[in-house]
């Protein structure tokens, strides 16, 4: 059986990349949902009947067990997505903003994510939960994901986007940054240079694959025993099993393929960072 793991495009590769060095013998299926990519700027109803769309397409597909590799989908959707599909796991990516504010040491946690889901109440919610001391800081970057559907991670443009959206911001009063959007993590060494030293980038993509991992584990589904350690990409990144759709059409030409494997050394890259 298959691990579906999807987003509204390429962003969701960090969530495939990060399960792939931690479980390298399981089968995947990565959907890319390029019809409607970005999510971050439709409405709730939009993106709701999407998911339910590639949430239909993994239950046909022999998925053992799904993940919404998107902040916005898994805010909007994954409680609905639940209760429509109760024989199916659906496991759901969120802004890790619970550690970034326990790391801060009262210093301020900023959280960039999308339109959608920066306005969802279910953001809203978890961080009244957790920033009792009010640290926390939200921040849209749509731009993000268009520069990232486009391929283009590296540019003066990106920069001067990232540069202008920051500057109403003092940096230096922040220790943590949240990427709350899977497409920002191939922009991690833009942010780098751009966030001062003290600042620690974080996602919510380990998190999110360990629990992935309790939920296989516990059903008795996990291929191979729990890992201690994440695998050498350099190692097992030609013998995993993966097939790549964008919106329900498989992904079979070479030049494509080949542009996802290039992704996946640039994730490899962000990892580090
Ligand atoms: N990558 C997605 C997320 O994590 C959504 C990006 C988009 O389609 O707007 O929120």
């Amino acid at each position: 059986m298959n691990i579906g793991i999807f987003d509204s495009g390429i962003g969701g590769m960090t969530l495939l990349h990060q399960a792939m060095v931690l479980m390298p013998h399981e089968n995947y299926i990565f959907y890319a949902d390029t019809d409607h990519v970005p999510y971050g700027t439709k409405t709730r109803e939009q993106v709701i009947s999407y998911v339910d769309e590639v949430i239909r397409f993994m239950a046909e597909h022999d998925c053992k067990a799904v993940v919404i590799a998107c902040n916005t989908a898994t805010a909007v959707a994954a409680e609905l997505m639940r209760s429509r599909y109760e024989s199916l796991p659906i496991i759901g990516i969120e802004p890790a903003v619970k550690p970034a504010v326990a790391e801060s040491r009262g210093k301020r946690v900023l959280v960039v994510a999308t339109p959608l889901t920066v306005h969802e109440k279910r953001l809203r919610k978890l961080v009244e939960r957790v920033d009792d001391a009010h640290l926390v800081d939200l921040l849209e970057l749509p731009g993000l994901v268009e520069f990232a559907e486009r391929g283009e991670f590296v540019s003066d443009s990106v920069t001067a986007y990232l540069r202008e959206r920051l500057s109403g911001y003092v940096l230096e009063h922040y220790r943590e940054l949240v990427l709350g959007c899977t497409h920002f993590n191939y922009f991690k060494d833009t942010f780098r240079v751009l966030m001062p030293p003290q600042v620690h980038m974080i996602d919510g993509s380990l998190g999110t694959v360990r629990q992935l991992m309790r939920v296989l584990h516990a059903r008795h589904e996990l291929l191979e025993p729990l890992p201690e350690t994440d695998a050498d990409w350099e190692q097992v990144k030609n013998g995993i099993c993966v097939r790549y759709y964008e919106s329900g059409r498989e992904i079979t030409d070479a030049a494509r393929l080949s542009t996802i494997r290039q992704l996946h050394e640039r994730l490899e890259n962000m990892r580090k960072i």
